[in-house]
C-alpha cells in the first residue's frame, strides 16, 4: 500500500489542460522523482497533491489519496496537518522576515506544542546549522542555495510524513545542488518519504527509487531509477549523454561536408 496514491489524475487552469490521466505511487519511506521539462506539469501536480491549484486558477479531477485517507474534498490546510508539505518552486521564503521567524511560520501549519516545535527546530538546526546562524537576518539576504535550505527547514517545522519538493536545485551551482541532494538524503532516511520533481535528471535519478518521466502532462515513461537512467530516451533526452551509434548512423544517413571530416579524421 503507498503512502500516497494517485489515479487518474487530470487537471486544467481554465481552458488549459495541464495533466492528463496521471497514476502515480510513493511507497512509503521512498523518493519518487518526477522529471520533465518546462511546461511538463510539475508544479501542477504537485500543487493538485497540497490541494494549492485552486489559488493558481486550476481545477483537477481523479483520485488521490494519502494512507487512504482522500485528499480530493480536503482544504490545504488539512493537508499539511494530516502530513503532506510541499517546498514551493523557487522557494518562495519570507524575505522581510528574519529566518527564524520564516521557521516559526512553517510550525504553524501543525500546531502541536512548544516541546514538538523546539524539537523540529533543534532537528532543521542540525540539517542546516547556517539557519541557526543566521537566525535573526532577514531571509532576503540568504543566497539562494541558503534560501532553499530555508524553504526546507520552514517544510520540516511541520514535521510531514510526505514532503513535496519542487525543483530544488534550479538555479543552484553544482556543488550546492549536491549539498541539497545530500540533505534530501538525510531528510528521507530518518522516516519521511518524498515526492521529488526535478528537470535535473542526473540528481533525481541519484536520489531516488522510482521514477516517472512527465512530458506535456503525461507520464510517458516510469521504473525504477536506475533503470530510467540507464534508458536510452532518459539518457538522451534528460541527461545530455550522445549515444555514440546513434550519433554514428545519424552521420551516415546525412552526407555533409562536416560529416565527410569526421569519418576522414578517424
Ligand atoms: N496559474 C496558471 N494559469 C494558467 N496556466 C498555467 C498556470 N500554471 C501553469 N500553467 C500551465 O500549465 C502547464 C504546466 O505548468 P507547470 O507549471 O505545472 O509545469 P512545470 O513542469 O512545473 O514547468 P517548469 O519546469 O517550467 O516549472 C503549462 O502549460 C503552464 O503554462
Ligand atoms: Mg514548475
Amino acid at each position: 500500500m503507498p503512502t500516497l496514491e494517485i489515479r487518474a489524475l487530470s487537471a486544467a487552469y481554465g481552458p488549459v489542460r495541464s495533466l492528463r490521466g496521471i497514476d502515480l505511487d510513493v511507497p512509503p519511506g521512498t523518493i519518487t522523482a518526477v522529471l520533465g521539462g518546462n511546461g511538463a506539469g510539475k508544479t501542477t501536480l504537485l500543487r493538485a497533491v497540497s490541494r494549492t491549484l485552486g489559488f493558481h486558477g486550476g481545477t483537477a479531477t481523479g483520485t488521490v489519496r494519502f494512507d487512504r485517507l482522500p485528499l480530493e474534498r480536503l482544504r490545504p490546510d488539512r493537508i499539511v496537518a494530516a502530513g503532506i508539505v510541499q517546498v514551493p518552486e523557487g522557494r518562495q521564503v519570507f524575505a522581510r522576515m528574519t529566518v527564524a521567524d520564516n521557521l516559526r511560520a512553517g510550525a504553524l501549519g501543525a500546531p502541536r506544542g512548544r516541546r514538538a516545535a523546539a524539537q523540529a527546530l533543534g532537528r532543521v538546526h542540525e540539517l542546516f546549522p547556517v539557519l541557526a546562524r543566521r537566525a535573526h537576518q532577514s531571509a532576503g539576504l540568504l543566497s539562494g542555495g541558503e534560501q532553499q535550505m530555508l524553504a526546507m527547514g520552514r517544510a520540516l517545522m511541520a514535521d510531514p510524513r510526505l514532503l513535496l519538493l519542487d525543483e530544488p536545485s534550479l538555479g543552484l551551482a553544482p556543488l550546492m545542488a549536491q549539498r541539497i541532494a545530500d540533505t534530501v538524503r538525510e531528510i528521507n532516511a530518518s522516516g519521511t518519504s518524498v515526492l521529488l520533481v526535478e528537470q535535473n535528471a542526473s540528481i533525481a535519478l541519484r536520489l531516488a527509487a522510482t521514477a516517472y518521466v512527465l512530458e506535456v502532462g503525461e507520464v510517458t515513461l516510469h521504473g525504477p531509477a536506475d533503470e530510467l537512467a540507464a534508458s536510452d530516451e532518459v539518457r538522451r533526452r534528460y541527461l545530455g549523454v550522445v549515444d555514440e551509434a546513434a550519433a554514428a548512423d545519424a552521420d551516415r544517413a546525412a552526407d555533409t561536408p562536416v560529416r565527410t571530416l569526421g569519418r576522414w579524421s578517424a
